[in-house]
């Protein structure tokens, strides 16, 4: 795409003032200058179908109308307060409803800090320290969240590996890694380690990888055998893969669910939300200190945020919102199985139809092993050819949005294609 001198500048500056220069996000090569409905301009002024969304928060596409209104009404009568406001109060009892396992619900600001509280959560009620996540498996930036993410070299099991500089090892010793979608790897392991475990924490979608018939069921069955809560990271399928997320989805209710993105509205808002029997550790009155569990934030609960996210979802709540989305994406995932398989690439479509992509492996895609196999470098150059056919789209991910039109898609699979049989 043509880029302006405005646009170069304004790389350059960055160059300068941010490591990298970039926020840490998508490739530092672009500035996004605004986004309306499911599409986004850079600052050179070309126009892209957007598959980014934000990373996940703009499943209403951007600028939506009634859900700008309401920030913007918020805005006019002050933008943060430290203490309960009726906007945030609202949310709350919308996910209660919504979210199965969601007696009670506290907000944060991020994702990261949704899961590290939840993590915090299942240790001071179960009065153990342990916590297993899955490999491959993301659950933010926090320590913990970021072992086994990414191994270069994936070890043993329980084993956690340290994916980012600055961990310390005594974190490393306090995770278990268990491979996803094996359901008797995992129950072995749940059951091996149930006196030292705080809480299983799972994504259970992970990444583009649905779970296998039975697997979030078997981790159900052997955590309430053991009496370890199970935590659902819904921070990417709260209220995308239905009104009540994943555990509605797959039919699996966990004990405690994180959640961000989409109940933000585009703004900062994440959530914890569980049983009233754990979600007591954030109330002293109810446990006494020592087992209290703090949990303050500046913006935690932030009215303007609060307000976007109900709007939203008062959007999302109107029949036929995720019938419409859910066509766009299976067209979508169709139209590219087609093309992939007409130029002959190894190739698969993975993931639902709000959220996929194109893999180039043909091997069946279960866990981060399996998905560490396929061609990253093909990938790499067919998002690259999209992006000069405008279409954006994040490294790993095409987010389908409730404002793609079939125009977006007719203009996707056309670029798809091109991208491809440059191939
Ligand atoms: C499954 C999952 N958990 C947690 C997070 C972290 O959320 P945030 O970026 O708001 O910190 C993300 C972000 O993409 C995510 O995909």
């Amino acid at each position: 795409m043509p880029r302006s001198h405005h646009e170069d500048d304004l790389l350059n500056e960055a160059r300068k003032v941010l490591p990298g220069g970039g926020f840490g996000n998508l490739s530092f090569d672009i500035v996004i200058r605004e986004g309306k409905a499911a599409r986004v301009w850079d600052d050179s002024g070309n126009e892209y179908v957007d598959f980014l969304l934000g990373s996940g928060p703009m499943f209403l596409g951007h600028a939506h109308p009634e859900v700008t209104a309401a920030a913007v009404a918020q805005m006019a009568k002050g933008t943060t307060f430290f203490a309960n406001n009726a906007e945030g109060i609202k949310l709350a009892r919308v996910i209660v409803d919504a979210v199965a396992c969601a007696e009670q619900v506290r907000f944060v600001s991020s994702g990261t800090e949704a899961d590290a509280y939840a993590m915090r959560l299942a240790r001071a009620f179960r009065k153990r320290e342990k916590i297993m996540k899955f490999e491959g498996g993301y659950h933010g930036m926090s320590d913990w969240s970021l072992l086994s993410l990414a191994p270069r070299q994936p070890g043993n099991f329980p084993q956690a590996s340290r994916d980012s500089a600055g961990i310390p090892r005594s974190v490393a010793a306090d995770m278990l890694i268990a491979p996803f979608n094996d359901a008797e790897a995992a129950t072995a392991l749940i059951r091996a380690h149930a006196d030292e475990l705080a809480g299983v924490i799972v994504e259970p979608f992970q990444r583009l990888i649905p779970p296998a018939p039975g697997f979030l069921q078997a981790l159900r069955d052997v955590t309430r055998e053991c009496g370890v809560p199970l935590i659902f990271d819904e921070v990417v399928t709260g209220f995308r893969f239905a009104w009540g997320g994943a555990a509605e989805f797959y039919g699996v209710t966990p004990d405690i669910c994180t959640l961000g993105k989409i109940i933000g509205g585009g703004f900062p808002l994440a959530a914890v939300a569980g049983r009233a029997d754990i979600m007591k550790h954030f109330d002293k009155a109810l446990v006494g200190a020592d087992d209290f569990l703090p949990m303050i934030g500046t913006l935690s609960g932030n009215p303007v945020a609060a307000a976007a996210g109900l709007a939203s979802l008062k959007v999302l709540s109107q029949p036929g919102v995720y019938e419409k989305v859910a066509a766009t994406g299976r067209t979508l995932m169709e139209g590219m199985t087609k093309i992939v398989a007409e130029k002959g690439l190894p190739a698969q479509v993975i993931g639902v139809p709000v959220l996929f992509d194109v893999v180039y492996t043909k091997e069946e895609i279960r866990d981060y092993r399996s998905t560490a196999k396929a061609d990253t470098a093909m990938q790499g150059r067919i998002n690259a050819r999209l992006r000069e056919g405008g279409v954006l789209k994040g490294d790993t991910k095409f987010y389908v949005s409730v404002a793609h039109t079939g125009a977006d898609v007719a203009h996707t699979l056309e670029a798809f294609r091109k991208a491809v049989m440059a191939e």
